[in-house]
C-alpha cells in the first residue's frame, strides 16, 4: 500500500468538512492526483478560499462545493437531494466533517452536537447518497474515525449524554458509533461494488476545537498543534484507503498509519444491529433502506 501516483482522472469524489486541517488535505491531494473534487462545507466564504487552493492543486480544474450545516438534518437531506440531483457520479465519499465539544451542546433535532455532526450526519448523508455511490461502482466510502474510539461505550440508556457529559466521552462515542457503523455497513453492502472503512489519521495539527467558547482550548490548541504531524501528512492513510488501486474490493477495514489494524474491536453483533436501528430512528427514516442479510 502507499502508491503515491493513483490516477484519480474520471473520478469523482465528495470530502466532507473539507474547508480546514484533515479534510481540506484529503482534498488537496485527491485533486492533484486528477479527480473531480467536490467540497462539503458549512460556510461559504472557506469554502470559496479552499476551492480557489483545490483548483490549482488539480490543475485549474474547479472543485464543486456542497454546502451544508451538519447540525441541520433537513440541511443534510437537501445536500443530498441536491447531489442526486446534479446527476454527478459518486465513487469515493470521504466522510471527514467531525468536531469536540468542550460543553453539551445539541443540533437542530436536539441531538448531542458531537453524537450529531460526526456520527449521524454520516448516516444519514451516506444512506442518502448510496443509491449513487453504486450507480457508479467501484466506488470507496471512507469514514474518518479515530482511536479515542478505544476508551469509549455505546451507552444506549444515554446516547445523547444528558446525566454525564465529557469531551473526550462524547468524541470517543461518536467515533465507535463511526466504527461500528463502517462494520455492519460494510457487512449489508459487501458484493454490491460499494466498499467501505474506516481511518484514523493519528494526532492532526488541525483547528479542531477552535470553536469552542472559552479560552482553554484557544490557548492549548496552539500549542499542541506544534507537537502534531501536518495535516497534509496525517492524511496520507485516508488518501490510500480512498484511491490506492491495491486496495480494490477491501471492505470492512480499519486503517491507522496506512496500515489495516486487524479486529479493533471485539464486534458484537447485537450493539451494531441496535446502533443501526437506533441510528433509523434517530434521523427519522421509516424501514431500513438496507435490510441485514
Ligand atoms: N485533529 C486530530 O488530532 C484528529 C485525530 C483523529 C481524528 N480526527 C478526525 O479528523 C476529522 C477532521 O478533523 P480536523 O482535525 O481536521 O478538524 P478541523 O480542522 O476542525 O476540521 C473539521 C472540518 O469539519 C467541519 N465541520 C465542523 N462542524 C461542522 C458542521 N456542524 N457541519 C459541517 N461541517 C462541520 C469544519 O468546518 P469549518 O471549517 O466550517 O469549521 C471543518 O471543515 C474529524 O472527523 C476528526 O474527528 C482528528
Amino acid at each position: 500500500m502507499g502508491g503515491a501516483t493513483q490516477d484519480l482522472r474520471g473520478r469523482t469524489c465528495l470530502v466532507t468538512g473539507s474547508t480546514d486541517g484533515h479534510g481540506k488535505a484529503v482534498a488537496l491531494a485527491l485533486a492533484a492526483r486528477g479527480a473531480d473534487v467536490v467540497l462539503h462545507a458549512r460556510n461559504r466564504e472557506k469554502a470559496l478560499a479552499v476551492q480557489a487552493e483545490v483548483a490549482r492543486a488539480g490543475g485549474g480544474k474547479t472543485p464543486e462545493l456542497l454546502l451544508a450545516d451538519f447540525a441541520s438534518p433537513a440541511a443534510i437531506d437537501r445536500a443530498v437531494a441536491e447531489y442526486l440531483a446534479s446527476g454527478r457520479p459518486l465513487h469515493v465519499l470521504v466522510n471527514n466533517a467531525g468536531l469536540v465539544g468542550l460543553s453539551r451542546r445539541v443540533d437542530e433535532a436536539g441531538h448531542e452536537l458531537t453524537f450529531a455532526v460526526n456520527y449521524l450526519a454520516m448516516f444519514r448523508l451516506t444512506l442518502g447518497l448510496l443509491p449513487r455511490l453504486r450507480e457508479s461502482a467501484p466506488a470507496r466510502i471512507v469514514n474518518v474515525g479515530s482511536d479515542t474510539y478505544k476508551i469509549a461505550r455505546l451507552d444506549f440508556d444515554d446516547l445523547m449524554l444528558e446525566r454525564d457529559y465529557g469531551m473526550m466521552k462524547a468524541y470517543g462515542q461518536s467515533k465507535l458509533a463511526i466504527l461500528y457503523f463502517t462494520l455492519e455497513l460494510a457487512r449489508r453492502i459487501e458484493g454490491s461494488g460499494v466498499t467501505v472503512n474506516a481511518v484514523d489519521p493519528g494526532p492532526v495539527a488541525s483547528n479542531i476545537g477552535a470553536d469552542n467558547p472559552g479560552l482553554a482550548y484557544r490557548l492549548v490548541g496552539p500549542l499542541l498543534r506544534n507537537f502534531f504531524p501536518s495535516a497534509a501528512r496525517a492524511a496520507r492513510t485516508a488518501v490510500i484507503v480512498a484511491a490506492d488501486p491495491a486496495l480494490d474490493g477491501a471492505n470492512g477495514g480499519y486503517y491507522r498509519s496506512r496500515k489495516r489494524r486487524e479486529k479493533p474491536l471485539d464486534f458484537d453483533p447485537e450493539t451494531s444491529r441496535r446502533l443501526w436501528q437506533t441510528s433509523l430512528e434517530l434521523c427519522g427514516l421509516d424501514g431500513d433502506p438496507l435490510p441485514a442479510r
